[in-house]
Order: structure tokens, then sequence, then C-alpha cells
């Protein structure tokens, strides 16, 4: 009953402003969010490098209404790019990017953020890593594959993230597990009506098997997005059934979601393990959609608008 209240607070922009005005709430924030600048967010990617872990940084923003916005935020990306670079990071730390911070849905904006989109995917290529489109609403999923679709003419490694919960998504994976393709699966984050997307959890994880079938027998590189111990553990089953090598895949988790689990899953069991590290000024839409999966955590947020 509380996700999708939760879901429909991430985007009221009243909530945002209230939130951001409120600075006791950042102590709470930053159990998801690694900081708001570039420095921050260098910070997290030592520490996690150091345990083993790769990254997968996303300069937060999204659903921009101007294209002086979308410049900006394509801007922010290729800062962090010639950041990673000299650092010696481009192998180890990838990009995610939100087309909507792109500009996807202004006028137009299919064009604009493919653009933009090519901009950092030439920034990255230059460093030796690579980006992953984030999946958004189910609005936008059309114009996101057609976007990876030209993106991988030139920049063949480019990723994309598939969300288990809308029943498209069982023909999409079909479509991507070629040689070269990379898709992280999720069980996916948004406010979705029943026309379009399974509601109920256990249909989800069906799904989401279904589709990790496809995806572990494919030629294709598979990015096991999710914090679920099931499914990770179906996952590791299917690799084997598959005659999967360890480096052919890849765990994912969001930053500061299961920590010790992430490093264990590296250093007991030898996978390869990704966090994916957001930072930025602009952490509610992000934030909320964490706490919308686990209403739990919503406990502390309200407890830092009333503890002063
Ligand atoms: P589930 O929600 O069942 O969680 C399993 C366990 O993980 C929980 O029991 C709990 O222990 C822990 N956990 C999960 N979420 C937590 C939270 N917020 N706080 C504390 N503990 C938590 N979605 C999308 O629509 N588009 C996208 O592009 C992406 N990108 C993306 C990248 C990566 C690397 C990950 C891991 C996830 C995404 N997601 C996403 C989010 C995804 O769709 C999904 O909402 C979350 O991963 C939660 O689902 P789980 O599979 O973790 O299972």
């Amino acid at each position: 009953m509380l996700a999708p209240l939760l879901l429909a607070a991430s985007r009221s922009g009243r909530m945002r402003r209230l939130a951001g005005s409120t600075p006791m709430t950042r102590p709470v924030v930053d159990r998801f969010v690694a900081g708001e600048t570039l420095a921050d967010a260098l910070t997290a990617v030592h520490s996690l490098t150091r345990h083993g872990i790769d990254v997968t940084l996303d300069h937060l923003g999204e659903d921009v209404t101007d294209a002086v916005r979308a410049r900006a935020t394509r801007d922010a990306y290729l800062r962090l790019l010639e950041a990673l670079g000299p650092e010696g990071l481009g192998g180890r730390a990838e990009v995610s990017v939100k087309l909507s911070a792109f500009g996807q849905t202004l006028p137009g904006g299919h064009d604009i953020a493919l653009a933009a989109a090519r901009t950092v995917c030439e920034a990255a290529d230059a460093i030796g890593t690579t980006v992953t489109l984030d999946m958004e609403d189910h609005t936008t999923v059309d114009s996101t594959l057609a976007i990876l679709a030209e993106l991988r003419r030139d920049h063949p490694r480019t990723g994309a993230v598939l969300q288990a919960y809308l029943f498209r998504t069982e023909d999409d994976v079909r479509s991507l597990v070629g040689r070269g393709s990379r898709v992280r699966l999720v069980k996916g984050a948004y406010k979705e009506p029943p026309s379009v997307a399974h509601q109920d959890g256990h249909e989800v994880d069906r799904a989401y098997v279904r589709c990790l079938r496809v995806l572990m027998a494919g030629d294709g590189y598979p990015m096991i997005g999710s914090h679920d111990p099931r499914l990770i553990a179906i996952a590791r089953e299917l690799a084997d059934r598959n005659d999967r090598a360890r480096d052919s895949y890849e765990v994912q988790m969001l930053y500061g979601i299961r920590d010790a689990e992430q490093r264990r899953l590296v250093a007991e069991e030898g996978l390869r393990v990704r966090a994916y590290v957001p930072y930025g000024a602009d952490w509610y839409g992000y934030f909320m959609r964490r706490i919308a999966e686990r209403p739990a955590n919503l406990t502390f947020f309200l407890r830092s608008f009333t503890t002063r």
C-alpha cells in the first residue's frame, strides 16, 4: 500500500523542495548517495575498488525540463570521465546514465538525448570504459532501446537495463542476447499500471527468472542487478548449467545496500561484483525509490525531519 504512495511522491516537485531544504535529511540520504561532488564520488570509488568491487557511476538527475540542464548533466558526465581516466580507473569504473536527464522528454528529446549520449560514449571509449543506459518508466522504453541500437553501431559495448516487471521485457531480452550485448536485468523501480507491468512481487520474481534463463543461455554479458539472494543463487546455478566462466557475467548492487554481501561475494565466492554509485545534488527521485523498495527505510527518513 505504501510503496505506490512513495513512488508517486518521488515525482512531486513540492516534496523534492521540502526534502532538499531540510539539512537533517542528509545523514539518511548519505546511506544511499555517495555525496554531492565529484570528489565525493571518487572517494567512494577508491574505497569500493580497494575491496575488489567494480563500480558504475550515476550523476544524479532525471526528468529535466530544459535544454540548459540537459547540457549541464552531459557536461557533468564528461568531467567525471575526464577525472576517471588519469586515475587508471577506466577498466573498473563505468558510467550509468538516465536519458531523461539528457533531455529525452523535451520536444525533440529523442535526438537531443541521443546526441548527448553519443558524446558521453565517445569520452568513455577514450578512457577504455563504457556506458549503461538506465531504464526509466515504461513510456521511455522504446526510445531508450532505439537510442541503444544507434549507440551500439559505434560503441558496441554500450549496455542497457531491462525491467522484469514489464510484460514486454521477455521479448526485449530475446532481442538483446547476441555477442557483445550487455544487459543489466532488474526487477523495476517505477510505479507502473497493471496494463503494462506485473503488480505482484512473486510474479515479478518469476518473470525475472524467465528473463535470466534467456540471458544466461545467450552470448551476451548478463549483469544481475539485484540484492535478492534467491535470484543471485539462481543466476549462479544457471551460469554453471550454461558453462559460463566467472568473468562472463557479474552481480550488481546499489551503493549502501547489502555492502557486506557485496564484499563477501568478491572475497569468498570469487564473483565479479559492481556497485552502482550515485552522486550529485539532485538525489530526491533516486532516494525516494530506495525508500519505496523498503518502506522500513521510511522510519529513518521521517525521524530526520523531527530530530533536531
Ligand atoms: P528486493 O526488493 O526483493 O530486495 C531484496 C533484498 O535486498 C531486501 O530484502 C533487502 O534486504 C535488500 N534491499 C533491496 N532494496 C533495498 C533498499 N532500498 N533498502 C534497503 N535494503 C534493500 N530499476 C529501474 O527501474 N531502472 C534501472 O535502471 C535500475 N538500475 C538498477 C541498477 C542496479 C545496479 C540495481 C541493483 C538496481 C537497479 N534498479 C533499477 C532497481 C531495481 O529495479 C529494484 O527496484 C531494486 O534493485 C530492488 O529489487 P531487488 O532485486 O534488490 O529485490
